[in-house]
Order: C-alpha cells, then sequence, then structure tokens
C-alpha cells in the first residue's frame, strides 16, 4: 500500500546542481520506504522558499510525489515560530517558563494542520479516483497533531499512523495547555501514536484517560468509539552511513587534524542544535566548575562545542545565542592561557563528514540536555567512536544526561543529572580517566543498542505495527 507521510519538513533540499535528500535521519530513513512503496510527502514551504509545490522525486524514477503547503509569513510566525516553537515544544520539554500560550498562534495552528490535512487526503482521493487503494497515512511530530483528526473526517476507514518524535510530558503538565484537549483529540483519531520510550507512551495514555476521560487497557485507548494504540517505537540513526563515514578515506587524517590544532589536548565534545532544551548553559557552567575543581587539567582539556544555528528569529533561541557568547567569553577569559583556550565554541552548520570527524576525534562526548525525546548525537558518537576502536584508533566514552530517550537504551553511557554542575564536573573528571578496556567496553555494549534501533528497523517495525491494524 503507498504511504502518504505529513512533516513539516521537506525530505529534500535543492542543491546547486539539483536536488539532495535532507540531513538528517528521517529523511534517509523514510525515502527508501517511499521509492518503494510509492506516494507522497506533504511538507511546509516557508515563506522565504521558492521550491515547487508539487514536484517527483527521484527525477530518474518519480517514484513519490513531495507536495508543499505554502505558508505566507504571519502564517509562518504564528504556526510554526509561535505555536510549535514557542508552546509545544517547550512544554514537551518540561520548560515551561518558555511556553507563552497565545489564541492567534492556537487559531493558526488549526488552519494549518488543516491544509496539510486536505493537501494528505487530495493525494488519496486521486489515487482512489485513478482506481488504485486508499493509502496508508503517516503524520510525524509536534508540527501536526490536529491532521488525524481532519484526514478521520474526510475518509473514515483511513489507516493512519503519527510518531511523536519529542517527550510527551506527564499529563498535569500538558494539562497547562488551554488547548490541551483539542490537541489530544486531534491525535487520538489516528490508529497508532508512536513514541521513543514506554514512558512517553504511558504520559499519553494517561492524558487521554485524565483530560479526555477516555478507556485505556493495555496499549489501546478508546475514545469516542475509536481505538487508538500508543506504543513505544524507538528510533536511531542510520547506522551503516555513520560507520561509512568513521571509515572514509581521509577521516581519521581529518580527526588528527582537529586534536592538532587544538594543541593535542583532551577534547570533550558538544555537539547540538542551538537550543535551550540541550542544557548548553549549565554545560558551559558545569565544565567551568570542573576547570575550577581540577586546576591540574588547565591546558590539558578543551570543551569543542557546536551549536548549529536552530529557529532563529524565536526570542528564546536569539536570547540563548547571546547568552552562549557572553559563557564562552568569560570562560575563556578566565581561563585561558598561551596558546589554550579551555572552551571552543562553534556556532555553525557542519556537514556530516565533518561531525564524524570530530566525533572520532573526542575523548569525551558530553551530551546533557534538559530533556530530549531521544537524542541521536549520543547514537552518532557510539556508532563512530567504536568503529575507530575497532580500527586501532582511541575510544571515547560518552557522558550522558539521564533526561533523555537515549539515556534508556545506551547502557555503556555514564549518566548524569544535566542540573548538577557538581556531579557533571566529576564525571567528566571521571570519563576523561577512564581505562582504555573500560572504554572498549562500553563502547562495544553501545553499538548493540545502536545497531538494534537502526532508523530503517525503526520505520519497518512503525509501519509493520500499523499495517497490522485491522487484520485481526
Ligand atoms: C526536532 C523535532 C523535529 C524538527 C527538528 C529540527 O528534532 O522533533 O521535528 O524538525 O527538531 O527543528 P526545526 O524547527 O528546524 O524543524
Amino acid at each position: 500500500m503507498s504511504l502518504v507521510l505529513v512533516a513539516n519538513r521537506a525530505p529534500i533540499r535543492p542543491t546547486p546542481d539539483g536536488w539532495a535528500p535532507s540531513l538528517g535521519g528521517l529523511a534517509s530513513a523514510l525515502l527508501p520506504v517511499l521509492e518503494d512503496r510509492g506516494g507522497a510527502w506533504v511538507a511546509m514551504r516557508g515563506p522565504d522558499e521558492e521550491t515547487p509545490l508539487t514536484q517527483t522525486y527521484p527525477p530518474e524514477t518519480a517514484a513519490f510525489t513531495v507536495r508543499r503547503v505554502p505558508l505566507e509569513e504571519p502564517e509562518f510566525e504564528a504556526f510554526y515560530q509561535g505555536m510549535a516553537n514557542r508552546v509545544l515544544w517547550p512544554l514537551s520539554h518540561y520548560l515551561v517558563e518558555h511556553v507563552e500560550p497565545d489564541r492567534s498562534f492556537r487559531d493558526a495552528y488549526r488552519a494549518v494542520n488543516r491544509r496539510f490535512a486536505h493537501a494528505a487526503l487530495d493525494v488519496a482521493r486521486t489515487d482512489l479516483a485513478a482506481g488504485r487503494e486508499q493509502p496508508t497515512f503517516w503524520v510525524q511530530d509536534y508540527h501536526m497533531m490536529l491532521v488525524p483528526e481532519t484526514i478521520r473526517a474526510g475518509l473514515p476507514d483511513a489507516r493512519i499512523g503519527f510518531f511523536w518524535h519529542v517527550p510527551w510530558p506527564a499529563s498535569e503538565v500538558f494539562r497547562i495547555l488551554p488547548s490541551a484537549r483539542d490537541l489530544l483529540r486531534g491525535m487520538l483519531a489516528s490508529d497508532l501514536v508512536g513514541f521513543h520510550t514506554e514512558g512517553y507512551a504511558e504520559n499519553f495514555r494517561e492524558s487521554a484517560r485524565d483530560l479526555l476521560g477516555a478507556k485505556v487497557e493495555g496499549e489501546t485507548i478508546t475514545f469516542e468509539g475509536h481505538r487508538c494504540r500508543a506504543e513505544s517505537h524507538p528510533i536511531g540513526i542510520d547506522v551503516e552511513r555513520f560507520e561509512g563515514l568513521a571509515m572514509a578515506p581521509g577521516a581519521a587524517e581529518m580527526a588528527a587534524e582537529i586534536r592538532e590544532d587544538l594543541g593535542g589536548v583532551q577534547i570533550v565534545l558538544g555537539v547540538d542544535r542551538l537550543d535551550y532544551t540541550k542544557g548548553l548553559l549549565l554545560r558551559m557552567e558545569a565544565f567551568e566548575r570542573f576547570l575550577e575543581l581540577y586546576p591540574e587539567r588547565h591546558g590539558e582539556v578543551s570543551l569543542v562545542q557546536i551549536a548549529t544555528p536552530s529557529r532563529t528569529g524565536v526570542p528564546a533561541y536569539d536570547q540563548l545565542k547571546r547568552e552562549m557568547d557572553e559563557a564562552s567569553g568569560r570562560i575563556n577569559g578566565r581561563y585561558a592561557k598561551g596558546a589554550w583556550a579551555p572552551v571552543r565554541y562553534r556556532y555553525q552548520s557542519f556537514d556530516q563528514a565533518e561531525l564524524a570527524a570530530y566525533y572520532q576525534a573526542a575523548d569525551v562526548a558530553f551530551v546533557t540536555p534538559l530533556r530530549d525525546g531521544m537524542n541521536l548525537v549520543a547514537h552518532e558518537f557510539a556508532a563512530v567512536s567504536a568503529v575507530c576502536a575497532e580500527r586501532g584508533g582511541r575510544p571515547g566514552a560518552l557522558v550522558l544526561s539521564e533526561l533523555t530517550g537515549a539515556a534508556d537504551y545506551l547502557d555503556g553511557a555514564f549518566l548524569v543529572n544535566p542540573y548538577d554542575a557538581d556531579g557533571l564536573a566529576r564525571t567528566l573528571d571521571t570519563a576523561l580517566d577512564l581505562p582504555e578496556t573500560e572504554r572498549r567496553a562500553r563502547l562495544s555494549q553501545m553499538r548493540e543498542a545502536v545497531r538494534d534501533l537502526d532508523v530503517h528497523v525503526w520505520a519497518q517495525r512503525f509501519l509493520e505495527s500499523l499495517d497490522a491494524e485491522g487484520e485481526d
């Protein structure tokens, strides 16, 4: 059965010589599925984009269609910058102080979700009119909570999956939203809703029970006569791609160059979008604490923090940018000596080959989000570092926030509380001195988990569970 995906971001991007898959796991997992099954991907066209509204892809086979829903500036502001990024994103991550509910955000969100759903319905109706089977729908993430409801109203027997890529908070936190019930209703029109952990799925079922009085039996939620399952389907990375990057000719040299440029010190690495959920400021403070506690490390260790620009124009992101500039300046001003700088802060985007080189160069990956649905940087680091260690390179260690989905799966990591500066500093000290045999043992443990959660397997498992719907 063909597939209609609905996601805010498109799976392909324009390049100087045509089109290429978007970077990131979702596109790499789902493009092969779409090429195989056919169908469409419905995505947003932002106000500054000039991409076509409809195009087939790949150009040679035209296996599926990319349809874009064009948003004008005010709609984009209220739906994406507003409801998605100033309300749903912080709330899901328990950062209630960043939540700014606004009536106009809500209205725009509803209107834009309807347009996405109608674009998806159009694809299905065209299929049906041509005598083809009705496609399966798969809706992605917190931008699209109301889409299932509109699809269901248009095609009552549709098969609809939904995947929620961020944490689902405790019901008592979710209910803070004035539109909590409407949003839940919108999602419950799905047949299957997937989450990264059983804890998030459990929170979702509880929200449905507490806020809407839905009946919950095992994984199944029954609401107004419709059954929807909430299951855990943890996502991972494209393992083959990252292992390939680690083994690529020149990768080891690139890593050696990074180390040399930093003066041969030990490297503690952070890689994140510049986002307040990632715990970047607290991480900087923890590193400062580390320098206070361990003066003998001065000149011997640097924190390389890569922060890729994200959601610029949203006030909290712009503010964080200023605070990170200030924090890195403060720490370097206080401790830098000769050629050594304790913090190497890079507010830039890097391609995956460069990131893989940084992963390979790092002694410790310092992954300390305040909350994260999964956190794939942890997976990427473990995959790359494990391959390098296997090929005779230096194995790295992973320090990981216990408030991430990844902490449920990556047993070889050092788990930390990202709010505990002293704890982070001490764990960093331990991780930097970890004997090589233990690093290797921990990495091979993590590698198993990373392979089990491969993003292609994730997509396949979710779709199998969705396709099984109604077959009994
Ligand atoms: C998170 C979300 C995704 C989103 C990505 C990048 O991973 O779960 O849905 O696409 O962040 O954020 P952006 O706002 O640039 O799409």
